[in-house]
């Protein structure tokens, strides 16, 4: 019996597509426990295709496992079509995916208001990938959302879409001055939609705890990252779900005490998209270099992404909230061909140094990183299989990085490719 959960150790992109894919062969069973189609997992298989997914957990790639977008997801249902039909088109066997009864369904209103919230909010925007995440997980929390379950009767369905809009339309209407949407309009779409996935609607949590008492191993597929955490994260510019470790548990519906590991993504460096505070930042000559050597570019969204140095403190905090007990190490390789590798040590918060996550958020806005400097490596790195195989001074960097945050660094990724990660412990 074992749950693995796999979480972003930083603001999302670190890797978490490539990870699943290389634990697939191992694993009888994948969920997706939050977000929805904001998230972007890219896979490149050993062939060299390439894949991205958003809703779908990327256990999909793996023939024989078992996909599930777990309660705790928001499902857009023209988003998991297309992405259903896209894996199809490649071939891609789709029969093993499952949805949560009780995932909460994103309606073309959540979307509407995702993007007129944000055009309203102007220079203090969150920066949100407008996929309509937020307003949805408003619903659910404020009880007026719409669950999958609820396609399976057409007379509830359209009474709660009713009701909603309602609401909604006033907003649109009234406040940012939008055309309203048309209740039977709304429920006709979705419930056309609904068709496609409703053989897929079951009751995942029972479901998954069946698996683990039967011995099969369940991997937790995060999406996002600690830092966008709503709980954790640097709030407000987070996302509105729990990525971190405990919302595993909540977003799947199996007990914590089945969680056997607790595997954080890290970037060998680090990646922001959208607004907020980013330490490490740069906006010089290495920011570029980052951006360009590391194809910095949004999966969903196609936004660049912001670069900046490795922040251990960052790491360090990710360790304890979740619990890590491993760290998968990406893009190593982006790092090589530098004479010097900087890394976040600690901040400077109003000319004091301070070597945890300030407690407030306007410490963490002021906060100013301290480096040190670790001798960089020339050589490419891109073909290593083992540790030995490294250059001493990415070694270095390497068990540097695992002494600052904290848990054992396990994986190294040198490339996209599944056969480009160094296994310094099996994680199953
Ligand atoms: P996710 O959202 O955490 O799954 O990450 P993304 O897919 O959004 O972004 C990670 C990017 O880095 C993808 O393009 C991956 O193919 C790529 N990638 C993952 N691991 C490595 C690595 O070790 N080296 C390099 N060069 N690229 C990697
Ligand atoms: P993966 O799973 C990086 C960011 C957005 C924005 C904030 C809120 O690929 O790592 P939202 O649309 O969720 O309300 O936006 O969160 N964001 C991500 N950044 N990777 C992601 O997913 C993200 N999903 C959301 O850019 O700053
Ligand atoms: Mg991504």
């Amino acid at each position: 019996m074992a749950a693995i959960v796999l979480i972003g150790a930083q603001w999302g992109d670190e890797g978490k597509g490539k990870a699943t894919d290389l634990l697939g062969e191992k694993l009888q069973w994948v969920v997706r426990y939050q977000g929805g189609n904001n998230a972007g997992h890219t896979v490149v298989l050993p062939n060299g295709e390439t894949f991205a997914l958003h809703l779908i957990p990327s256990g999909i790639l793996t023939p024989g496992v078992n996909n599930v977008i777990g309660n705790g997801v928001v499902v857009d249902p023209g988003v998991l079509l297309t992405e259903l039909s896209g894996l199809e088109d490649r071939d891609v066997d789709t029969t093993g995916l499952m949805i949560s009864a009780d995932a909460h369904l994103l309606m073309p209103y959540h979307v509407a208001i995702d993007k007129v919230t944000e055009r309203f909010l102007g220079n203090k925007k969150i920066g949100t990938t407008g996929r309509g995440i937020g307003p949805c997980y408003q619903d659910k929390i404020a009880r007026v959302g719409v669950r999958a379950a609820d396609v399976l009767d057409e007379k509830i369905f359209a009474q709660k879409v009713e009701a909603a809009l309602e609401l909604k339309n006033q907003i649109l209407v009234k406040i940012y001055n939008r055309r309203a949407l048309e209740p039977a309009q709304v429920v006709d779409e979705v419930l056309t939609q609904a068709e496609g996935f409703k053989h897929r609607i079951a009751n995942t949590q029972l479901l998954l705890n069946e698996a683990l008492e039967r011995g099969e191993t369940v991997l937790l597929e995060g999406s996002q990252g600690t830092l966008l955490d709503v709980d954790h994260g640097t709030y407000p510019y987070v996302t509105s779900s729990n990525p971190t470790a405990g919302g595993a548990a909540v977003g799947s519906g199996i007990g914590p005490n089945k969680i056997t590991t607790v595997l954080g993504i890290l970037k060998a460096y680090t990646t922001r998209v959208g607004s907020g505070p980013f330490p490490t930042e740069l906006f010089d000559e290495w920011g570029e270099y980052l951006a360009k050597t590391g194809g910095e570019v949004g999966v969903t969204t196609g936004r660049a992404r912001r670069c900046g140095w490795f922040d251990a403190v960052i790491a360090r905090y990710a360790t304890r909230i979740n619990g890590i007990t491993d760290y998968f190490l990406t893009k190593l390789d982006v790092l090589s061909s530098l004479d010097r590798v900087p890394i976040c040590v600690a901040y400077e918060v109003d000319g004091e140094r301070v070597d945890e996550m300030p407690m407030t958020q306007t410490g963490f806005h002021h906060a100013k990183p301290v480096y040190e400097y670790m001798p960089g490596w020339w050589e490419d790195i891109s073909q290593c299989k083992t540790f030995d195989d490294l250059p001493k001074t990415a070694q270095d960097y390497v068990l540097r990085l695992e002494e600052l945050s904290g848990a054992h660094i396990s994986c190294i990724g040198v490339g996209p490719g599944r056969d480009q990660t160094i296994v310094r412990r099996a994680i199953i």
